[in-house]
């Protein structure tokens, strides 16, 4: 019987392993030399939207691990053609040691990892992005020495990474609060699943209508876009609809007066975080983005080996 991980949410981790995987990613950010962990093992990238930090930081991360990102273009597979997604996964099985997807239904994910028999990882789906919240808890604590019992704002549009950063500062114990309005709630089922990790590690997860509420006393301020890949269409409506929760000077001044300010990237200065702000002394948005690779190789080290 098969004893393959994969990591399709940050749920897919216990608490412990959470904390472990974190460890690790601080002990690889101490010490790049190149490892040789990963020789001989050939791990798929297919990627079915753009991305910067995600696709780069795997294909290096895997490379200073010894082993071989073998980049495959979504649109250049069979998959593009019809070829399901279980024979996909049933034929790169028998290839490769593991595969990094992003996509956009989460249940394609599922169907991947079901069928296969390798591990396979979550680069981002639509419902979330559990790659990101760990380079996010490992700036968290860079920063603020500890994760447990602090409170993380995040305020926007409750989407993908807010999926992730909910379940995760859940498990570490930290009190996270979504600032958003109606019909940009998080999924209620994430937001439920929150409350109950949280109910074991002292943390909380809530959700209000008032931003400044969300923000108040925040250790760390979080926002992501307003417009995720996938609902270009949506722009207009979205903009307007959010502008309340914009993260800009006057929200952090309802934060605690040294937090920090995150955004996952790709950022639109000017809609859901001002350019004083991300560019200002708060933001650790770069060495949030080169966490990515530090956690990201601690995540194929604890998958892997
Ligand atoms: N934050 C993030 O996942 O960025 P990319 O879309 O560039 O990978
Ligand atoms: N919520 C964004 C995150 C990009 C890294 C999106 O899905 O487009």
């Amino acid at each position: 019987m098969s004893t393959k991980r994969d990591y399709l949410t940050v749920a897919s981790l216990s608490s412990e392993e959470l904390a472990k995987v974190l460890d690790l990613a601080d002990e690889l950010k101490a010490d790049r030399r190149q490892r040789d962990d990963l020789a001989g093992m050939s791990i798929g990238i297919i990627f079915e939207k753009p991305s910067t930090r995600t696709r780069v930081s795997f294909e290096v991360g895997i490379t200073r691990l010894g082993g071989h990102a073998a980049i495959l273009n979504a649109g250049e597979l069979q998959l593009g053609r019809g070829e399901t997604i279980e024979d996909t996964a049933r034929v790169l099985s028998r290839y490769l040691d593991a595969v990094v997807v992003r996509t956009f239904a989460q249940s394609r994910l599922e169907a991947l990892a079901d069928a296969g028999t390798i591990p396979v990882v979550n680069a981002l789906s639509d419902f979330s992005h559990p790659c990101q919240a760990l380079a996010d808890l490992q700036t968290v604590r860079e920063y603020k020495g500890s994760l447990a019992g602090l409170k993380l704002a995040y305020l926007g549009d409750g989407n993908n990474v807010a999926h992730s950063l909910l379940e995760a500062g859940a498990m570490a114990g930290m009190h996270v609060a979504v600032g958003c309005p109606d019909g940009y709630r998080p999924d209620a089922a994430v937001i439920d699943l929150a409350a109950r990790l949280a109910g074991a590690t002292g943390g909380s997860a809530t959700v209000t209508n008032d931003a400044t509420e969300a923000a108040r006393d925040a250790d760390v301020v979080y926002t992501d876009v307003w417009t995720s890949m996938g609902q270009e269409a949506e722009r207009a409506t979205r903009l307007g609809d959010l502008a309340p929760y914009q993260v800009n000077a006057q929200l952090m001044q309802a934060a605690a007066p040294d937090a920090i300010a995150l955004h996952c990237l790709p950022a639109h200065r000017g809609e859901e975080i001002t350019a004083d702000v991300i560019d200002g002394q708060q933001s650790v948005v770069f060495p949030q983005a080169e966490n990515r690779l530090h956690a990201q190789k601690a995540l194929l080290l604890f998958l892997l080996t």
